[in-house]
């Protein structure tokens, strides 16, 4: 069974990255690329050696453009429809690097019009108040208000608009269907929804009045805004957007991707210290059933995802050849493994929360829309 689905509303399947990369037309993120990072940063995240970022369009064109102390911008964005996992954080992180190392400053979409247009069952103040409730999960990896933008879709939407509408000029029909599979019964509301999307991506040229590229983190599954996006950017005056693509989180059962509707598959920000600690002790792991079978022959780490986050969440690159050496050899036993893994999350969760009960009600002072005004 290789067959798997990939769209900005579905993952499925095991994914195939490379062929993905293919379909979509991406290239791959080379070495070229990571040593102009590191020619600029001073260093290369971890993220990035790790092959976690692995394809992007014109980040090389982007970090040349840096080179000449040109102004350029970080975007990304988040669909609200409930808490964040740490699947999505993991991105927000690299976010949040490029804006210290680089200097530039980063535009955060809450897209709450998606998730209502997109969930039959979602009501629009909910969607809002997941924007709200998110947005203190961004803030809280240490941004200040001159750094970090948020963009509450229903709330911030005026400086967005007149982008929006010559964006939606340009897309007919035929292509929103041939790039988002829409059909017949799918609402006006999603089918305008990529024109809003698209625009964040030129909106730092508009308010800064001079050419202004972003470059723009995220998970391979959004390409297809961002293809759009490139090919309206010049007819539109604006610079195409550069892009940075990751491959997804797995599940902790297993699959390509966490999912919002089994929540065993994934750890919440707002998970207690035991509901984590369960989570991981449960998960699926390329281990073998036995012990003795595990002594003997080893384990798999490339299809754990216990493997996977200890490569997303420890910075020592010694150790985690260690966790992938040990487990391939069979000295090292999925409950130790395991054991070490939680310590790690708890760690990084103990102090994202500390810091989110800090910033809880500041979120006003990032969004756009309020600093405009
Ligand atoms: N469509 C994205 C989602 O459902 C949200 C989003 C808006 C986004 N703008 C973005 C994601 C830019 C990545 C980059 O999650």
């Amino acid at each position: 069974m290789d067959e798997f689905v990939v769209t900005p509303w579905e993952v499925r399947g095991r994914v195939d990255y490379q062929k993905l990369l293919h379909h979509f037309g991406a290239k791959p993120l080379t070495p070229a690329e990571l040593s102009l990072v590191e020619k600029y940063a001073g260093e290369v995240h971890p993220l990035l050696k790790r092959g976690f970022f692995y394809a992007h369009r014109d980040f090389d064109l982007l970090l040349k453009w840096h080179g000449e102390s040109r102004p350029w911008a970080l975007y990304t964005g988040r669909g609200p429809s409930g808490p964040v996992h740490i699947g999505h954080m993991v991105p927000w992180i690299l976010l949040k690097w490029l804006s210290d190392k680089f200097g530039v400053e980063v535009y955060f979409q809450m897209t709450d019009d998606e998730k209502f247009f997109d969930d039959p069952e979602m009501e629009l103040a909910k969607a809002t108040g997941w924007a709200y409730e998110n947005a203190l999960d961004v803030i809280a990896l240490g941004f200040t208000p001159d750094k970090l933008h948020i963009i509450i879709d229903t709330k911030d939407v005026e400086p967005l608009y007149p982008i929006a509408v010559k964006v939606a000029k340009k897309i007919t029909w035929n292509t929103a269907k041939a790039t988002f599979g829409f059909s017949d019964s799918t609402n006006i509301g999603l089918i305008f929804y990529p024109s809003l999307q698209i625009a964040v991506a030129f909106l730092p040229t508009e308010l800064r009045g001079e050419t202004t590229p972003v470059l723009i983190p995220c998970a391979i599954d959004q390409d297809p805004y961002f293809r759009l996006a490139r090919d309206v950017a010049d007819v539109l005056g604006y610079p195409k957007p550069a892009t940075l693509y990751s491959k997804f989180i797995m599940s902790l059962t297993g699959e390509s991707k966490m999912s919002a509707s089994n929540p065993d598959s994934a750890i919440y920000t707002t998970d207690s210290e035991k509901v984590v600690k369960r989570k991981i002790y449960n998960a699926f792991t390329g281990g073998r059933p036995t012990a003795e079978e595990q002594r003997k022959y080893g384990g798999d780490p490339e299809i754990c995802p216990i493997f996977h986050y200890h490569m997303l969440f420890d910075p020592d690159d010694g150790a985690v050849e260690r966790v992938k050496s040990d487990c391939k050899s069979g000295t090292l036993l999925c409950g130790e493994c395991k054991a070490a893994l939680f310590e790690k999350v708890r760690e990084f969760l103990t102090r994202h929360r500390e810091m989110r009960e800090k910033v809880a009600g500041r979120v006003d002072e990032y969004r756009l829309g309020a600093k405009l005004q």
